[in-house]
């Protein structure tokens, strides 16, 4: 099998596609032949050597990866009783780089098979942020107003559409004009372009009292705004850092961004927000993978969306695993829209 490996943090010429014997499937594992696997932003983290997750439970050398499409090729010991053959996604923390994968059988899910490999390895990571934000924490209604910040990216489009399914009415921030349509084409009320317009008067025009909710994933720059445009009773979702990372910054480390980034984060006052009635929660998927039960909710839900045509998976921008390098640059440039992925049998 073929995997991509980083043997220790750095710059994107880390990632190395190796050859390694395949694995075989552990009780409870399903071993998966895998034709894509989704690329997100936290996989330039792990490059880096910034994410918590991947020091705790792989250290080096990683293969980073979140998500996986593909075919059942075998099944462990207790595994269930999912057929080799059998079209499937699977969450996986880390290893999804790879062409083979034994996948923990609790995380793997039946594909419809009107749901392509590329479609249906973007879909886990993304729909699960943006299911756990939206439902598990903010018990959305109808009518209620939502600030999405990088809304035209993966989680956010998947936010967009879920925050439309719950009858509230999302207004999607974005860096660029380019990104404006794809925002408005996931369901966006109004799509605020910040390149061109101060995104918090904007923001105030949209919502003259506060949001209701804001999903924030970009940090520093931009949580100390998105807590004081909170409506009363408003909630403060926070689950990345974004801008703690330079913007196609030749795919190193900058520590004095991220010195700066630190020091910019906001210290929120439990009195505060008591009395302003805001709150402000926070999460991250990757210290969760033994909460199967969440996962399974949630993806069942998502399937159900997605047979009823209510979500749709825009088409993803693939890269086959020796062009992971690429797929990395233009993820950390802060210019693509939608998901990538990489085509794992190419
Ligand atoms: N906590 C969790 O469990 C969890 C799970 C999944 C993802 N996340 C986080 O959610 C965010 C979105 O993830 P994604 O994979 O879907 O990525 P993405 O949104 O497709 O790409 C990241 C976006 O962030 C914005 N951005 C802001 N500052 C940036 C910078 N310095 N460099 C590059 N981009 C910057 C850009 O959009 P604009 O220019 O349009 O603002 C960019 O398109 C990330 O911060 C990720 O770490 C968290």
């Amino acid at each position: 099998m073929r995997k991509v490996v980083i043997h220790g943090p750095g710059g994107r010429e880390k990632l190395l596609v190796e050859e390694h014997p395949d694995p075989s499937p552990g009780p409870g594992e399903v071993l998966i032949d895998v034709e894509a696997a989704g690329v997100n932003f936290a996989d330039v983290a792990v490059r880096l050597g910034l994410y918590k997750s991947a020091k705790t439970y792989v250290g080096w050398p990683i293969t980073p990866g979140f998500e996986v499409a593909g075919r059942v090729r075998a099944v462990g010991d207790r595994a269930g009783d999912i057929e080799p053959g059998t079209p499937v996604l699977a969450a996986t923390r880390f290893g999804g780089y790879a062409s083979v994968i034994a996948a923990s059988h609790a995380l793997v899910l039946r594909r419809p098979e009107s749901m392509s490999a590329e479609d249906g390895a973007g879909l886990p990571v993304v729909g699960l942020t943006a299911y756990y934000a939206l439902f598990e924490l903010c018990r959305p209604r109808p009518g209620q107003r939502v600030l999405i910040h990088a809304a035209a990216g993966g989680v956010g489009g998947a936010l967009l559409q879920l925050a439309r399914i719950a009858g509230c009415e999302p207004i999607a921030v974005v860096g660029n004009a380019n990104k404006v349509a794809h925002a408005r084409r996931l369901g966006a009320a109004a799509v605020i372009d910040r390149s061109r317009e101060d995104l918090w008067r904007a923001a105030e025009r949209h919502a003259p009292t506060g949001y209701d909710m804001i999903l924030d994933a970009t940090g520093p720059e931009t949580l100390r705004h998105s807590y004081r445009h909170l409506a009363p009773a408003g909630r403060l979702v926070v689950y990345g850092f974004a801008s703690m990372l330079s913007r196609g910054g030749g795919g190193r480390r900058n520590p004095f961004r991220l010195l700066s980034g630190y020091l910019r984060l906001p210290r929120f006052s439990p009195l505060r927000m008591t009395a302003e009635n805001r709150s402000v929660l926070a999460f991250n998927l990757s210290f969760l993978f033994d909460r199967t039960d969440l996962f399974q909710e949630a993806m069942e839900q998502l399937l159900t969306w997605y047979a009823e045509g209510k979500l749709v998976l825009p088409s993803p921008a693939t890269y086959s695993l020796r062009r992971v390098a690429d797929a990395h640059r233009d993820i950390e440039s802060g210019e693509t829209t939608g998901k990538l992925v990489l085509r794992t049998d190419q």
